[in-house]
């Protein structure tokens, strides 16, 4: 190897023509999914306060934001429904006629060409706010998979791409597996949350969703952020029960996981870029403190860069037009 002063690595970082030259990660919006809150009702625009540019949106109101996004360039979207009333099983998140239902039919009768995940989980339909059905104070973990399975048949009756469980249960990617399958939805792939902390991160998107554990958290079920082996262990059983793609979440504070998901599977790995991750982000641009385009990209550089081939972003749309200019 020659060194310094025959050896320059400053050499190809001259012009921009050259770095873009050698760039060895790049973004594509394709691969970009947004983030969307669906609620009941017409002309409905309830802005989230801690995520600026991000608001509840009725059916009616989203078609146009998905449009908007699509002609970016973005990939995909992912619906979160909050129903009209919350009990104590959840059972909105199977009402055919539910918000998410509702979107899925919508945007797809209205736009083509956009991937369509269904995130599945209880917490926005619970009145306790827990991602599954209580014994006790405990969420009861065989109890809930038929209830995903039967949302999840939902979303797909409705026109789903991807089915996308949130809960964390374990044997749930297999449960939904089957109920897709005897549902003749054999063809319809799953992207679980295979390795999902239990983050501070998501504390906006609980605001969003008005999904906060009445008490409580989610300790028992989601991950403990000190581990990273496993969630190789979480990954490979969520494959063995069928997942077609599996998720790392949050994505920005977890980038070695993202990598090391990476190294040891062969199917794509997504990664989520959380609620709190874009509040963060927002807030500090809103004070002049950073430049929030520069930090938006580069954060979406890192979470690529670190090997997700699928990137969830609430920074879909702007990041997709900052890509189109060039
Ligand atoms: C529901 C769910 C959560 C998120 C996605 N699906 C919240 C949670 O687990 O409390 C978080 C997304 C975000 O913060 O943007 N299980
Ligand atoms: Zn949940």
């Amino acid at each position: 190897m020659t060194q310094y002063p025959s050896a320059r690595s400053r050499r190809l970082r001259r012009t921009e023509a050259l770095r873009r030259q050698v760039a060895e990660t790049h973004l594509h919006p394709a691969s970009f999914v947004l983030p969307l809150f669906v609620v009941p009702g017409r002309g409905v625009v309830n802005p989230i306060g801690a995520m600026p540019g991000h608001s509840q949106l009725s059916v009616d109101e989203i078609v146009p934001v998905v449009k908007e996004a699509v002609s970016a360039g973005v990939g995909g979207v992912i619906l979160f429904g909050i129903p009209d009333s919350k009990d104590e099983v959840g059972s909105g998140a199977w009402d055919p006629k539910g918000p998410v239902p509702e979107a899925i039919r919508s945007i797809k009768d209205q736009i083509s060409d956009v991937v369509i995940w269904a995130d599945v989980c209880l917490c926005e339909y619970t009145s306790h706010g827990h991602c599954g059905v209580l014994a006790g104070d405990r969420v009861d973990n065989d109890r809930t998979l038929p209830l995903l399975a039967e949302a999840s048949t939902v979303y797909a009756e409705a026109g789903a791409d991807v089915i996308a469980p949130s809960d964390m249960m374990d044997g749930r990617v297999a449960s939904i597996r089957s109920a897709l399958d005897s549902s003749g939805h054999e063809e319809l792939a799953i992207c679980s949350y295979s390795a999902k902390y239990a983050s501070a991160y998501y504390g906006p998107f609980r605001e969003a969703a008005q999904s906060a554990p009445a008490f409580g958290d989610r300790r028992t079920h989601q991950m403990d952020p000190p581990n990273s082996r496993e969630a190789l262990s979480e990954v490979a059983l969520d494959l063995a029960e069928g997942a077609d793609m599996v998720m790392v979440k949050p994505a920005g504070p977890y980038l070695d996981v993202i990598s090391a998901v990476r190294e040891r599977v062969d199917v794509p790995v997504a990664a989520y870029q959380v609620s709190g991750e874009y509040s963060v982000i927002e807030a500090a641009a809103a004070q002049g403190w950073i430049d929030g385009e520069r930090v938006m990209m580069e954060s979406l550089t890192a979470i690529a860069r670190a090997g997700a081939g699928v990137t969830l972003t609430y920074f879909a749309t702007p990041a997709a037009r900052v890509l189109a200019a060039g």
